[in-house]
């Protein structure tokens, strides 16, 4: 039996998960739509183990991740697929196999979805091109990371009932985060109001194309704000010499109470984690149940990336239909 309605499928008719610039908002609310549901399934307790049956997940990850692959796996298993998460560490990518003879292996066991994250920007669009299955990209390089602005997006919907309107101030290492890039798009697309806030050493080159507005002040760009994200920063991607120490950066770009208290006293402080505590976020605000929405991040992440193997599940397979998303 379906918990949820087949119609949000309809609405979202792309084969593969690539990014979210260039979704509609009305395809964007399809998919929060359905996570919304998932979340509500979620708690219920109920699973919905049948509409998967039979089909193959498998996770691809090239990069670290704890909260996106774990959960990837869950979803996968609340809506019944077989969930195969290949160790890139120990498998034949350490004996020199490409990434494209990699897909074509996989492509071989006739996996249904393949969710993939990267070092390289562009890799899940790639291998998008060579594989039958449904491509989710779980982030890739500095590019895109959908899934997670989706989740924040349902975050806030739940949280301030709405996206248009409301004022979102990112905050940190724009330049190297997938996940500001992705929020970005979504946020804009939905007729939010986004504060890009941060050192100009960390944004990213022709960020006035963006439609955000940009601020090298926290004051200033945290004024107004009602919801305030949290950025990591990328010390992997980040080149020597952009950022003075890490006490330093706290200091000009960190987030505790007194900083927090610059946006409006209604405003919920989010993180897609996972956490440096004292370089971008004092524990004191991150676990504040008052104003903290992290953990509920969390939670969300499987309700989306349910609702976004739900759709992709249902679309037409096979090579030559509905191009990329
Ligand atoms: C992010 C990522 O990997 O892009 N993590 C995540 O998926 N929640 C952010 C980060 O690494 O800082």
């Amino acid at each position: 039996m379906n918990a949820v309605p087949p119609g949000p499928a309809a609405r979202f008719p792309f084969r593969h998960l690539l990014g979210i610039e260039g979704l509609h908002p009305p395809q964007i609310e399809a998919l929060l739509d359905l996570a919304e549901s998932y979340a509500l399934l979620n708690r219920s307790g109920k699973t919905q183990r049948d509409l998967l049956r039979g089909r193959t997940l498998i996770n691809l990850f090239f990069e670290d991740s704890t909260r996106t692959r774990m959960s990837f796996e869950l979803a996968g298993k609340r809506l019944g697929a077989d969930v195969l998460s290949m160790a890139v560490a120990t498998s034949s990518v350490n004996k020199g196999e490409t990434l494209l003879d990699t897909a074509a292996t996989l492509n071989a066991m006739n996996c249904d979805l393949l969710v993939v994250r990267h070092a390289a920007s562009g890799a899940p669009a790639l291998l998008a091109q060579k594989v039958d299955a449904a491509v989710i990209n779980a982030g890739d390089g500095t590019h895109e990371h959908p899934t997670q602005a989706l989740l924040d997006a349902l975050t806030i919907r739940r949280h301030k009932g709405r996206l248009a309107g409301l004022t979102v101030a990112i905050c940190g290492d724009i330049a190297h985060s997938r996940v500001a890039r992705s929020n970005i798009h979504l946020l804009i697309a939905m007729g939010s109001r986004v504060h890009l806030v941060g050192p100009p050493t960390l944004m990213p080159a022709a960020v006035d194309r963006l439609g955000a507005h940009v601020f090298h002040d926290m004051a200033q760009g945290l004024a107004g704000a009602d919801i305030v994200m949290m950025l990591r920063l990328q010390r992997e991607r980040t080149a020597r010499g952009l950022v003075p120490s890490a006490r330093e950066y706290f200091r000009f770009w960190g987030l505790d109470a007194a900083r927090l208290a610059l946006a409006r006293p209604d405003a919920l402080v989010m993180h897609p984690g996972p956490m440096n505590r004292g370089v971008e976020i004092d524990s004191q605000v991150a676990d504040d149940p008052a104003r903290s929405l992290i953990r509920e991040q969390v939670e969300m992440g499987v309700a989306v990336r349910m609702a976004v193997l739900d759709v992709l599940a249902r679309a037409p397979r096979g090579r030559r239909a509905k191009p990329a998303a």
